[in-house]
């Protein structure tokens, strides 16, 4: 059994599909070793515990600066022994060392059909440019912020009348669905990253990654 060890800043609801993906067996070859947060209050850490999984909770306030936290949080990880790092809304900008360190292990999924909308409130963002799709993509971790190569991305339709909260609610339907799948393709050895592109069962996968429309 792999060690997956998740990273998260709220309320944890791709932790929580993550976790019903072990229990249902969708994900087959690994578990979830820790969970671990930057935010005291996360809800995460409750799911994490409900589920029986060890918790640890690392305040930046307590860190001189990002490095230092960025060690420490590096060295909670690797008590863990983790052959995958999974952020699930794990809100804090990482250091160069710490994703050189876990460069090929660590995933990210972030609320944009990348590259389209990095950073911060996605959902807004497409409403104000009229875009008629949104969604959400899974990706390798690279030094460029929300630029590692893309594995598997999901769209949902933008609606006349749509807030950025609904919207929001119908991508993370979609997360539930694909980060456990990537992680279970991740821990089966299908999915590698090398020089910088994702490869899936050998091939190198495009721009958008898997089922991609190029
Ligand atoms: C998710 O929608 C995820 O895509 C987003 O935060 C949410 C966390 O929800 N991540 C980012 O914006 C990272 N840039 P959750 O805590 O319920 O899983």
């Amino acid at each position: 059994m792999k060690n997956i060890v998740v990273l998260i800043s709220g309320s944890g609801s791709n932790l929580q599909a993550i976790i019903d993906a072990c229990e249902s067996g969708t994900i087959s070859h690994g578990r979830i070793a820790a969970v671990i947060s930057n935010k005291a209050d996360a809800y995460g850490l409750e799911r994490a515990r409900n589920a029986g999984i060890p918790t640890s909770h690392l305040a930046a306030a307590d860190f001189a600066d990002r490095d230092s936290f960025d060690r420490a949080l590096a060295d909670l990880i690797d008590g863990y022994q983790p052959d995958l790092v999974v952020l699930a809304g794990y809100m804090r900008i990482l250091s160069g060392d710490f994703v050189r360190h876990y460069e090929g292990r660590m995933l990210n999924i972030h609320p944009s059909l990348l590259p389209k909308y990095t950073g911060l409130h996605t959902h807004q963002r497409a409403l104000d440019a009229g875009d008629s799709e949104h969604g959400t993509s899974v990706h390798f971790v690279t030094e460029e912020l929300d630029g590692g190569p893309v594995i598997l991305q999901a769209k949902v339709p933008i609606f006349d009348g749509d807030s950025a909260e609904a919207v929001m609610a119908r991508v993370q339907q979609q997360e539930h669905r694909i980060y456990p799948l990537v992680c279970q393709w991740f821990l089966e050895g299908r999915v590698v990253m090398q020089s910088d592109a994702a490869v899936l069962d050998g091939e190198r996968l495009p721009q958008h990654g898997y089922a991609s429309e190029e």
